[in-house]
């Protein structure tokens, strides 16, 4: 035999130069959940280990995870349905939960590179995220509120701006809305292919915004469709989106490396919540090995072609690397 493909597989010294992809803290961006008050931890049932934290205590879990290495947040909120109201008009209000708490974050870490999501979901009394008539999800009038939504983000202190809605032309509704405040250099993070998923079930759980009607399949994705996701990334790149986004992660590995091979653009993939809660629920039974299965998932999006990964394990991920 003269091909040997175990030789380079001896050792670990030769497993680890012969390693085609490497997973490291920067490509990790943690999503955080905000509730109002003060010293409150909140736990999440179908998400252990993740908490929905007050600002004060938000301000204490970024600090430990800024030493950890953990540089980027994605930050949402969940919201009493008090404050809700059809048109999401309490996701500009620049004293309310989301945009102040923004403001504090920044203030107190000017280094740390802050994700606002842009969708009326939390905020809307119909749990849809765009503005709902007659049944229906009007595209438009809704681009106009997502608008105005990244500009107040933008305002408080947002560096990079993550349009989840899948409304059509948002991307370019917000670039230009953005552009026309003086905020060119806010980044746009596109969700570019998301799909309509019930992997977002404990997400939904966690925020309180499950859609009061319907579904969401007249906006987000079929779980069938490949190809149309370049029908997306297209229109993305055109509109001046800076990164493009695959959500879920796993059952959409395909399209991950679809969209790494055609588009230059950076690619994230957004390892949802209930990618993370059943590897949680399966780790807890002692089925499978916790630490070993996150690794594998997370390198898998990693080599699929994402060059960031939005995850629940960023923590987690950082903490075991750190040894700690
Ligand atoms: C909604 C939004 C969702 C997620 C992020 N933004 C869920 C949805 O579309 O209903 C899901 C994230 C996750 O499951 O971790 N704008």
């Amino acid at each position: 035999m003269l091909r040997r493909p175990r030789r380079n597989r001896k050792s670990a010294a030769i497993r680890g130069m012969v390693e085609e992809t490497r997973l490291h803290v920067n490509d990790l961006i943690f999503p955080v959940f905000l509730i109002d008050g003060k010293n409150e931890k909140e736990s999440i049932s179908s998400m252990p280990g993740i908490y929905r934290y007050s600002a004060d205590l938000l301000l204490k879990e970024m600090e430990e995870c800024l030493k950890l290495g953990i540089r980027t947040f994605d930050l949402f909120p969940r919201l009493p349905e008090s404050v809700k109201d059809p048109l999401a008009i309490e996701a500009t209000n620049e004293n309310g939960l989301y945009l102040s708490t923004l403001r504090r974050i920044k203030q107190e870490f000017p280094e740390a590179c802050i994700m606002t999501d842009v969708a009326m979901d939390p905020y809307s009394s119909e749990g849809h995220d765009g503005i709902v008539r007659d049944g229906k999800i009007l595209n438009d009038e809704t681009l106009e509120v997502l608008a105005k939504m990244a500009v107040a983000q933008a305002r408080a202190g947002a560096d990079i701006i993550g349009p989840s809605d899948m409304m059509d032309g948002r991307v370019e509704a917000i670039r230009e809305a953005l552009d026309d405040e003086g905020f060119q250099e806010v980044s746009i993070m596109s969700y570019t292919a998301k799909y309509a998923s019930a992997y977002y079930g404990p997400f939904r759980d966690a925020l309180g915004s499950a859609p009061k009607s319907g579904d969401k399949k007249t906006y987000q994705m079929d779980p069938a469709n490949q190809r149309e996701a370049l029908v997306e990334a297209d229109l993305d790149v055109a509109e001046g989106a800076d990164f493009l986004m695959v959500k879920p992660a796993l059952a959409y590995l395909d399209v991950i490396k679809l969209l790494r091979d055609n588009y230059e653009l950076p690619i994230a993939a957004y390892n949802v919540s209930g990618e993370y809660s059943m590897i949680k629920a399966a780790a807890r039974n002692g089925w499978l090995d916790g630490d070993r299965i996150m690794l594998e998932t997370l390198l898998s999006i990693k080599r699929a072609g994402a060059n960031i990964i939005l995850t629940y394990f960023a923590k987690e991920f950082a903490l075991l690397q750190a040894g700690k």
